[in-house]
């Protein structure tokens, strides 16, 4: 394997399952917590694949023009720019759609004709339709955890993906990220790994999202860089996950449970 790709430790199947997806032109949906390594996977993907990759997040202004593409004013012309799905299509990359619940309606119906069988994409505007090449594939994401029932995906959209589901990597593995990504030697990311299996314990109760690999990361890497082990804690294992003095009172309680 070469050696820049993006760094990402496999913690099941996934690489083979993407590969596969990709390999026989099936769409690929990711679910999965906040911050568990969802976009580094794709980022990993793209490039052991040698793909382009556009990555584009969702939000609930985004139409399918900023998909698709549309014409600009330039220099008194109007020329049409392809948006990243198109460019994805083109040029047989990788199109990364993030959050994508929060994506309007108009987007979905750009995204079936091109997640079942027929693998077009028709840009009105410019009365092309496109078909996409081999190499092109499409994978979306969204975190189940934090969706209302509203904006769940409609199941003549979900049903036209394999999905995988992400959760935290397993201790021994997560351990191993985080010293790598921090730089904090393996022993000293330890008991941090387990204050974070203790935290996410907690969730449901108060919490809406237990702490993310993201935030370990985050917590290792102040504490990497000289900053006291409790003050890095409450930075980022404490305040990022809650507002409410009660709920932080807890999660300190299990801090202190931990760290004695
Ligand atoms: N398996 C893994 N291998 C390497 N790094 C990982 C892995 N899992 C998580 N990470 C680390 O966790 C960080 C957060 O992961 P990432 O940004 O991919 O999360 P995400 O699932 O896309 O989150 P969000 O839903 O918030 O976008 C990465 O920057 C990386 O440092
Ligand atoms: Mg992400």
């Amino acid at each position: 394997m070469s050696q820049d790709l993006p760094f990402y430790i496999p913690v099941g199947n996934e690489v083979a399952l993407f590969e596969l997806a990709w390999k026989h032109r099936l769409p690929l949906l990711l679910k999965g917590p906040t911050g568990c390594g969802k976009t580094r996977f794709v980022a990993h993907m793209a490039a052991r694949l040698a793909r382009p990759l556009y990555t584009v997040s969702c939000h609930d202004d985004l139409t399918a023009a900023d998909l698709t593409g549309r014409y600009l004013l330039k220099g008194g012309d109007t020329v049409w720019s392809d948006g990243p799905l198109t460019s994805a299509v083109r040029s047989g990359g990788i199109c990364y759609l993030d959050e994508v619940v929060e994506a309007r309606k108009d987007v979905t119906v750009v995204l079936h004709p091109l997640t079942d069988d027929r693998r077009i994409l028709p840009l009105d505007r410019t009365g092309e339709v496109l078909r996409a090449p081999d190499d092109f594939m499409l994978v979306v994401s969204y975190n189940p955890g934090y969706q209302n029932i509203l904006k769940q995906l409609k199941p003549s959209t979900r049903q036209r993906f394999v999905a995988i589901e992400f959760d935290f990597p397993p201790p021994e593995l997560e351990r191993g990220i985080v010293a790598t990504e921090s730089g904090l030697p393996e022993a000293r990311v330890q008991p941090l790994i387990l204050l974070a299996g203790r935290l996410r314990a907690l969730k449901g109760h108060d919490l809406e999202e237990g702490v993310s690999t993201r935030l370990l990361v985050y917590c290792a890497t102040l504490i990497a860089a000289g900053v006291d082990l409790r003050e890095a804690v409450q930075a980022t294992m404490i305040e990022p996950l809650s507002d409410d003095p009660e709920v932080k009172m807890g999660l300190e309680e299990v801090v202190r449970a931990v760290f004695g």
